[in-house]
Parts: structure tokens; C-alpha cells; sequence
């Protein structure tokens, strides 16, 4: 691993830890898909089999999550036993100064909104590379949209002035969400009204959600060459 990616790692791994100090016994987590998130569900694990966090439960915001929180021992738990969840630890792909987001990178958006929606504490943890003025300015807005006349979707998207791509697998086949979906990855630029747009996208039929999570991140752990950061709207 070269250093620049070590030090990252690094940084990810002392974001998502950091978050997990706020774990506390008997709570139900949410955890995020992806990269960062990962290095949360690991020290978690290590916690629980050391038994510090008894009665600790675990909502997966995507398959992958599950299978790997599974694998670890982990106390699994369901949104249906859990309509409310405690604590949701999850990365982030950008993050503006009002600590809205975009999410969607590793394809769990709508997962990951859902287990949101539901938390009274949803933290985002990530590396300062995740740092942006305005949403848009580094990375593409992902929409989930139904396979079914999603050319259709492509050209509304594009209408918004998006530079739309659908995203592909590793096969080069259109990449699958967990509920079967394509993705569009929008590159619309710096966005001045991301609530606006949301609201555009929530209005249209065959879009079933997009990355932009606005409102919903009470706080976040950045971490970078200036050290570990607690960020609060
Ligand atoms: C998953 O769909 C995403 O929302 C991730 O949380 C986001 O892409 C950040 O991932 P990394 O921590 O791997 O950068």
C-alpha cells in the first residue's frame, strides 16, 4: 500500500473509531455501507466479543453489511423490530459545512436513507478528502431509478442538466442495487439548491432515491493532516 492510501486508511479508521466511542450498551446501530463505515462495524465487533456492548443490536443498511456483520458475530437486528434507531455510524462521499451530504458511492443510497430517516443520532464518519463548499463540486449525485424505462429517467436527468452515466458493474453489466436497481451517477457540478433538486427528483416517477442527504447528519467525525475533527451543524 503506498503511503498517501495508508495514511487515508488511517485516517478512515480513526474517523469511524472515534464515532464508536458513542456506543453505549443496550443501544441499536445503524451501520453504513462502504469503505469507512467498515472500519466502525470492525471495532464494534472487537467490542462485542469482548463483551463491553451486551444487548447491542446491529441494522445493516446493505446486504454486504449484513453478510459482514454476520461473519463477525455480530447481534443483527431489523428496522421492522427496530422502527427507531438509536445511533447510525455511515461514510459519506461529500460533505458540505451544513453537514449535508451525498452518499451513494458503494450503491446502498436508499438503504442507507432509510436507516437515517429512522435515527435520532445518524454521524458520518470519513477522511477531510470528503470536505466540499457545495455538494456537487467533487462527486456525482447517484439516483436509484427502476430498470424499467430508466432511458427515460437519463434524459429528465439530463433536463436538470446532469451529465448522466449509468453505473456498471465490474462485469460490465448495469450494477444491481439490493433491491435490484440501476444507478445513474449525475454529475450536475456544484449544486446552489440541493433542496430544490431533491425535490425534483422525489417528484418523479421511476426515481425510487438519490444520494443527496440533506438534513439528516446531526454530526460527523472528519479526519486528516489537521487530526480528528467533530463536526456539528
Ligand atoms: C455507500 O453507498 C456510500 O453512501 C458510502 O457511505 C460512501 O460512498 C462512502 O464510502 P467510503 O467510506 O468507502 O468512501
Amino acid at each position: 500500500m503506498g503511503h498517501e492510501r495508508a495514511e487515508l486508511e488511517r485516517w478512515k479508521r480513526e474517523a469511524a473509531e472515534a464515532a464508536v466511542e458513542a456506543v453505549r450498551p443496550g443501544m441499536v446501530v445503524g451501520l453504513g455501507h462502504g469503505s469507512t463505515a467498515r472500519y466502525a462495524l470492525l471495532r464494534l465487533a472487537e467490542l462485542w466479543r469482548a463483551g463491553k456492548l451486551p444487548g447491542l443490536r446491529v441494522i445493516p443498511c446493505s446486504r454486504r453489511v449484513e453478510e459482514e456483520a454476520r461473519a463477525l458475530g455480530l447481534p443483527l437486528a431489523t428496522l421492522e423490530e427496530h422502527p427507531e434507531v438509536d445511533l447510525t455510524i455511515d461514510g459519506a462521499d461529500e460533505l458540505d459545512p451544513k453537514l449535508n451530504a451525498i452518499k451513494g458511492g458503494g450503491g446502498a443510497l436508499l438503504r442507507e436513507k432509510i436507516v437515517a430517516q429512522a435515527t435520532r443520532r445518524e454521524v458520518i464518519v470519513a477522511d477531510h478528502t470528503k470536505l466540499s463548499p457545495v455538494l456537487g463540486t467533487r462527486f456525482p449525485v447517484p439516483v436509484e431509478v427502476l430498470p424499467f424505462g430508466w432511458k427515460g429517467q437519463a434524459r429528465f436527468l439530463e433536463g436538470l442538466g446532469a451529465r448522466v452515466a449509468l453505473r456498471l458493474g465490474a462485469d460490465g453489466a448495469p450494477f444491481l442495487t439490493d433491491q435490484g436497481n440501476y444507478i445513474l451517477d449525475c454529475w450536475f457540478g456544484p449544486i446552489p439548491d440541493p433542496w430544490g433538486l431533491a425535490r425534483r427528483l422525489e417528484a418523479r416517477a421511476g426515481i425510487l432515491g438519490h444520494g443527496l442527504f440533506l438534513g439528516l447528519v446531526h454530526e460527523a467525525f472528519v479526519a486528516g493532516p489537521e487530526g480528528l475533527r467533530h463536526l456539528a451543524p
